[in-house]
């Protein structure tokens, strides 16, 4: 029977301009803890998780260690751009690690049986697996004119969350291209390899705006999450 080893890079390392906090986004409290904080309970109870690697901004890497009372903890400070601090992630891992799941500190509350899910399917062999949800609103691609290009049929659109999951040499072969994206997937999408899609949740939105952290405040009241 093969062992599969499996390490979540939690990213928190942006600075939340968005949301317009003046400490960075992850740092931003809900219900008396930090997104990153809410984010890191929800990972600790997914199964066979072996190491935790949090990306910080570089001045928040010492208080990191102190905050997150967590085994298999690894902090490292972020770089300019989110595909820059999942490189920074993916540096750290432990060298037995193959399966890699990337996710977001600001979608905090997603429930771990999303991260299983996404598991299983890496596990059973795709590549690259990403939670997604269907589209509500119609969307158009539009050029630097504001003029419609074209509509693509909403039925096959997904709004696509994390933890996004990936085979580990795939992931590291897909950063090495040098390249950024606003996720992992496109990376992999740029290396012409299937992207799987498995259902997402409302509960993994991400935190943006300060709209969003009202949501946060609601889940929390209004749930055991
Ligand atoms: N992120 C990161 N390093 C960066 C930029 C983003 O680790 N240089 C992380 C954020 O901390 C967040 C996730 O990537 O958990 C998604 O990014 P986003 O929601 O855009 O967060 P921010 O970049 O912090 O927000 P904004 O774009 O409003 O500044
Ligand atoms: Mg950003």
């Amino acid at each position: 029977m093969s062992t599969v080893s499996v390490a979540v890079v939690i990213v928190a390392a942006g600075l939340g301009t968005r949301l317009g906090h003046p400490v960075p986004k992850a740092f931003v409290e809900v219900g008396g803890r930090s997104l990153l904080a809410h984010a890191v309970d929800r990972v600790v109870q997914v199964p066979g998780v072996d190491q935790v690697v949090v990306v910080v901004p570089d001045a928040f890497v010492e208080d990191t260690w102190a905050l997150l009372d967590t085994p298999l903890l690894t902090v490292v400070s972020g770089g300019a751009d989110r595909t820059a601090s999942v490189a920074a992630g993916l540096s750290v891992l432990v060298e037995h690690v193959d399966v890699v799941l990337v996710h977001d500190a600001a979608r905090c509350f997603t429930p771990p049986d999303v991260f299983e899910a996404v598991v299983a399917a890496v596990r059973s062999g795709d590549v690259a697996v990403v939670p997604g949800l269907p589209v509500i609103d119609t969307v158009k691609e539009v050029d630097a004119d504001g003029l419609v290009r074209r509509t693509p049929a909403r039925a096959s659109l997904r709004a696509v969350q994390t933890p996004q999951g990936f085979d580990r040499v795939t992931l590291d072969r897909a950063h090495a291209s040098g390249t950024s994206a606003t996720d992992d997937a496109a990376l992999i999408e740029a290396l012409g390899l299937p992207v799987r899609v498995v259902p997402g949740s409302d509960l993994a939105f991400k935190v943006t705006t300060p709209d969003d952290l009202d949501r946060a405040h609601a889940v929390l009241t209004t749930s055991t999450t």
